[in-house]
């Protein structure tokens, strides 16, 4: 009986499925893909996974014991993407389904948060055991922008000092892993974040500090920093996403001290230096 992971071309899935390979037999695996040609080159075997298509799904879900549902990137259509696989796992006997939802996401104020609530609410109905992993920020989702912030000569942000206690994608999806091969995470919701949070001043010292050269961060009001980031070319509705979302961090939405993601992977998370060193490289 074998594991399925959907989004399995995603940037998460990619590293969760080689996870899982150091871990179980390849032949436990199934790689869920709506774009299957991307799954080339994963090492397991690879099957359509379209969240609009739920018959799709129930057939791909055959001789599965345990699925984890990546919550899909497309944001403002995923309660029923998700409900379709959920759906999808109850008709084809799947025993056990892991969710990645978002951290604190019951009192979240982040603008993602009604999507995961709804979805955890579909999970429990399923009435299939379930295991919760409320991942917090990628640290990439900052770091992205390193390159940048040196070209430019500054990182700019409007999460002002806010704390953000993110953590790179290797470490939630490790996690991942030790929940789909571990026992006893039925019924648990892991509230998943990086050890040492950090504001987006100390990205910046820490960019400096591995460029040889003072990059400040610079704290823009969100409509000033959305329309930056429009200039700079993303769609508006990404601008203004990304600017609430720093706005909200600045608030603290994204602080944690929980340290339950590094209990669960056995290791302290990856620090802040590591995540710009791979933006940086
Ligand atoms: N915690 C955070 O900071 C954070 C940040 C960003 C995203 N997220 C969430 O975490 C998820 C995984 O992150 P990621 O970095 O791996 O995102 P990603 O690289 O954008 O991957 C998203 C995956 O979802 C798949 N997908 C999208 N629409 C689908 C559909 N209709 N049917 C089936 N599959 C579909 C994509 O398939 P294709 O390969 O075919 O495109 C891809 O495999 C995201 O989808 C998002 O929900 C969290």
């Amino acid at each position: 009986m074998a594991v399925a992971v959907t989004g399995a071309t995603g940037q998460l899935g990619r590293i969760v499925i080689s996870k899982l390979r150091a871990k179980v037999p390849t032949q436990s695996i199934v790689a869920l893909a709506r774009s299957p040609h991307k799954a080339a080159g994963l090492g397991v075997e690879v099957r359509p996974g379209d969240y609009g298509r739920p018959d799709e799904l129930v057939s791909s879900l055959a001789g599965i014991r345990t699925l984890l549902l990546i919550s899909s990137s497309e944001v403002g259509q995923r309660t029923v993407q998700h409900r379709n696989a959920i759906e999808a796992a109850r008709k084809a006997g799947v025993r056990r389904i892991v969710y990645t939802s978002l951290l604190r996401s019951d009192t979240s104020p982040l603008s993602l948060a009604p999507e995961h609530v709804e979805t955890e609410a579909m999970v429990r109905a399923s009435g299939i055991p379930f295991t919760i992993l409320r991942n917090g920020w990628y640290m990439e989702n900052h770091t992205q922008s390193a390159k940048a912030a040196v070209a430019a000569g500054a990182l700019i942000g409007s999460a002002g000092d806010g704390r953000i206690a993110g953590a790179l994608r290797d470490d939630y999806a490790e996690a991942a892993v030790a929940v789909l091969t571990g026992a006893g995470h039925e019924g648990r919701i892991y509230e998943l974040a990086g050890d040492e949070p950090y504001t987006l001043a100390e990205m910046a010292r820490e960019i400096s500090t591995q460029v040889g050269k003072e990059i400040p961060y610079r704290n823009v009001p969100p409509a000033e920093y959305a329309s930056i980031l429009e200039r700079a070319g993303l769609p508006g509705w990404l601008a203004a996403a990304l600017s609430a979302w720093d706005a909200d961090a600045a608030r603290g939405a994204l602080d944690d001290q929980g340290h339950v993601l590094s209990k669960l992977i056995g290791r302290p998370t990856s620090p802040l230096s590591v995540a710009v060193q791979r933006a940086l490289a």
